[in-house]
């Protein structure tokens, strides 16, 4: 559709057309989905949209606006809702102001000029990805005060044929559980008031048809960009009407705009695809690898990390950590990265948070001696820190106690020991500042693993006033301001595991810790869900130990390893406990690893469909040329053998050969060697030729095996 009249807006990705009528009062999204043509206009849109008056209704229906205000008599949840001395509750701005920055980049001003109250939408589609950012911001130009109790990104209208809901829950080491539901006329609604981003409610939502699933259908996709507090909301109207809305959660009086002042919401992300759930994610991704991720980190292949906490806890002793340097270099690691226990005091976690100072009763000289054998044994080093956090026994608190955020006279909540510094006091800002500079300054480190382990249960600051939002935005400025003096360090996010995992955090952020659950079976779950907004290069995965330290649930290495190549592979365990038999499988999967990590962290990501006992995804070349897949039995198979397994994505017409890379055929879990010793069709298949359209439509049969154990096939074509 062109912008021929210039009160409809269009902007276009490559798959997709949003069309806003601004030639009312309000601006609001009449058109969102596939991409149309020049002969599409607005008034037809307006024409076939037209709804009759409703019985026991306002005469004429009230606009699903971007901003839908009471003002406007709009009875569902509005879209700003304000609170003063006098009227601001009931403000309607109108538009008064259409500005085109550029294409697919639009800034519509609406301005209430009675309370004197305007709010500015800006909205950009990227037409490479079809993913569109919009904010929306609250100016108050009136001499009274205006409280801001919400404020959302946006409102948007979802056909009534898109009305299932998929969303994410969750827990520590079980985050990004994807969960489904049919929408029902009221409100969906999920309210995070952790202050962090969260295990249990991922600020993230697709609206989807019936039958839709992860290869074909119509999908609209939702993520708050914020790593605060946040609500979400999906109601379906008495009317038939339905929308999602998404802001940050403003805690009473939190925002307070005096004359002049402003409010701008975090960033909404909203793509449509009719390609299934799975193109509906390479949608984000690719949006993600084009503005998210910073070029520096793209040129550079993803290092295989050593991460010393489930290896050795808050054990820390020089010659066991360099032992375990040479150990992981040896197997294939590059970066090894100190985690949590090397401060003063930190000998377990009671103690030692905010005192940023290496401990010398551990590292008498300083990281110094350490930092050299890694980097002499050819591996990166990486440094742990949790600076928004503080235990009350820590020399830091005992010099300033007041540095905390509080509600006095309630009693702090014990949680991890631990209490939040207030960021947004400039002392605190600068004394961590300082701190993590002069680190970073005084010693050659590469990376930071940036954690936070509590939520933020009494978030006043020394005003009194609720201060999460203030927090979230002081904790980005810190970020910002060390990554500025120090640019080549990259930091990974991690909340207790994936509890901060958003792009407000991304935009200064390099690699998110998706889950402090090492468990293979887990994390087919929880990397899955991971998936569907963030790409594999930024999801940080790890081997874990055999007998995993959160489930006890015992793995074998085969199994452990092949969940680790479709993220950014690392190593969390003592080294010392791995048997010859381990080794030779783990070394052979960061060769793997090593070898097409450029592929997984470039290519359009697959979630197949697959009966409940198996799991299954793949990653194809963007050129459709090569591609890895992997099918994991988590389970038995209800019959006596599995199920076919379908490949996705590739090139019908073309022909692959097929190699099946994992199990390593020098380890111990290549599928001849099973108990039963039955005979499998690998060795037939393995490094044969393969139409990409069978390999789709006919699929392949998977051998009998037993639960916990993956295969991993890649595809290289030949013509
Ligand atoms: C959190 C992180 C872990 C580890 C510990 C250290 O739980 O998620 O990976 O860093 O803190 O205390």
């Amino acid at each position: 559709m062109s912008n021929s009249s210039h009160n409809y807006i269009s902007l276009s990705g490559r798959n997709s057309s949003l069309v806003i009528d601004c030639n009312n009062e309000t601006p609001q999204i009449i058109y969102w989905r596939e991409r149309l043509s020049k002969q599409s206009t607005g008034q037809m849109m307006d024409l076939l949209r037209l709804r009759q008056e409703a019985p026991a209704s306002p005469m004429q229906e009230i606009a699903l606006a971007i901003t839908p205000t009471t003002g406007q008599g709009y009875i569902g949840h509005p879209g700003i809702s304000l609170h003063g001395d006098t009227d601001q509750w009931s403000a309607a701005p109108e538009i008064s102001k259409l500005e085109t920055v550029a294409a697919n980049h639009y800034v519509i001003t609406n301005t209430d000029s009675s309370r004197q109250l305007t709010t500015i939408h800006t909205l950009k589609m990227d037409s490479d990805s079809d993913v569109l950012e919009i904010t929306t911001k609250l100016i108050n130009n009136s001499e009274s005060a205006v409280h801001v109790d919400w404020c959302a990104a946006a409102t948007f209208p979802i056909p009534s044929n898109c009305q299932h809901i998929i969303g994410f829950e969750g827990h520590w080491s079980g985050e990004f559980q994807e969960h489904q539901l049919e929408q029902h006329f009221g409100s969906y609604v999920r309210e995070n008031r952790r202050g962090r981003t969260s295990h249990d409610s991922f600020p993230g939502l697709i609206m989807r048809t019936k039958n839709t699933d992860q290869l074909q259908g119509e999908a609209y996709g939702f993520h708050l960009g914020w790593s605060g507090n946040h609500k979400i909301v999906a109601e379906k109207m008495g009317d038939g009407r339905a929308y999602v809305q998404m802001g940050e959660l403003l805690l009473p009086g939190e925002i307070i705009l005096q004359k002049g002042q402003s409010y701008q919401s975090p960033t909404l992300y909203a793509s449509y695809s009719n390609q299934g759930l799975s193109s509906l994610s390479q949608q984000y991704h690719q949006y993600v690898r084009s503005h998210l991720i910073r070029q520096t980190v793209k040129n550079k292949p993803r290092p295989v990390h050593y991460n010393t906490w489930e290896g050795i806890y808050f054990d820390h002793d020089q010659e066991t950590l360099k032992d375990l340097a040479t150990r992981a270099a040896s197997i294939g690691a590059e970066r090894f990265v100190l985690d949590d226990g090397w401060f003063i005091g930190r000998n377990d976690d009671t103690a030692g948070l905010g005192d940023w100072y290496v401990d010398q009763q551990y590292y008498p000289h300083g990281l110094g001696p350490l930092i050299e054998h890694v980097k002499a044994a050819g591996l990166e080093f990486g440094l742990w820190f949790e600076p928004e956090m503080i235990n009350p026994n820590s020399d830091l608190f005992r010099a300033h106690p007041e540095w905390v955020l509080s509600t006095p006279p309630n009693p702090q909540l014990g949680f991890r020991n631990q209490l939040v510094l207030d960021l947004s006091r400039t002392q605190v800002f600068d004394y961590l500042f300082e701190r993590i500079n002069s680190l970073l300054t005084e010693y050659d480190i590469s990376y930071i693993k940036w954690d936070m382990n509590r939520d933020i249960n009494h978030p006043g600051d020394a005003s009194g006033k609720p201060a999460i939002h203030n927090q979230t935005r002081a904790f980005y400025r810190l970020l910002a301001k060390l990554k500025s003096a120090h640019p080549n360090v990259e930091i990974e996010s991690c909340a207790s595991g994936g509890g901060r995992a958003d792009y407000g955090v991304l935009a200064h952020t390099d690699r998110i810790w998706t889950s402090d659950s090492n468990d293979a079976l887990e994390r087919l779950k929880i990397q899955k869900g991971f998936s569907y907004f963030f790409p594999a290069e930024l999801m940080g995965t790890h081997v874990g130990p055999r007998d995993c330290h959160i489930t006890h649930r015992t793995i074998n290495m085969a199994m452990r390893a092949s969940v680790v190549l479709f993220g950014h592979m690392g190593m969390e365990m003592d080294l010392r406990e791995l048997t010859a038999d381990e080794i030779v499988e783990l070394k052979a999967m960061i060769t793997l690893y090593k070898k097409h990590r450029h592929l997984v962290h470039s290519g359009d990501l697959f979630r197949l469909e697959l009966p409940e006992y198996m799991h299954g995804l793949g990653i194809v070349s963007q050129d459709k040329s090569e591609a890895l897949f992997s099918c994991s039995l988590v389970a038995c198979s209800p019959a006596s053998l599995p199920d076919q397994f379908f490949f996705a994505g590739l090139d019908k017409k073309a022909l692959y050969e097929l190699q099946i890379i994992w199990p390593t055929k020098s380890g111990e879990h290549w599928p001849k060697a099973s108990v039963f010793n039955f005979k499998t069709n690998l060795p037939e298949i393995d490094g044969k030729q393969f139409s990409g359209e069978l390999l789709m439509q006919l699929g392949m049969q998977i051998p009998l095996l037993t639960p916990q154990n993956s295969l991993i096939f890649h595809l290289a074509r030949i013509n």
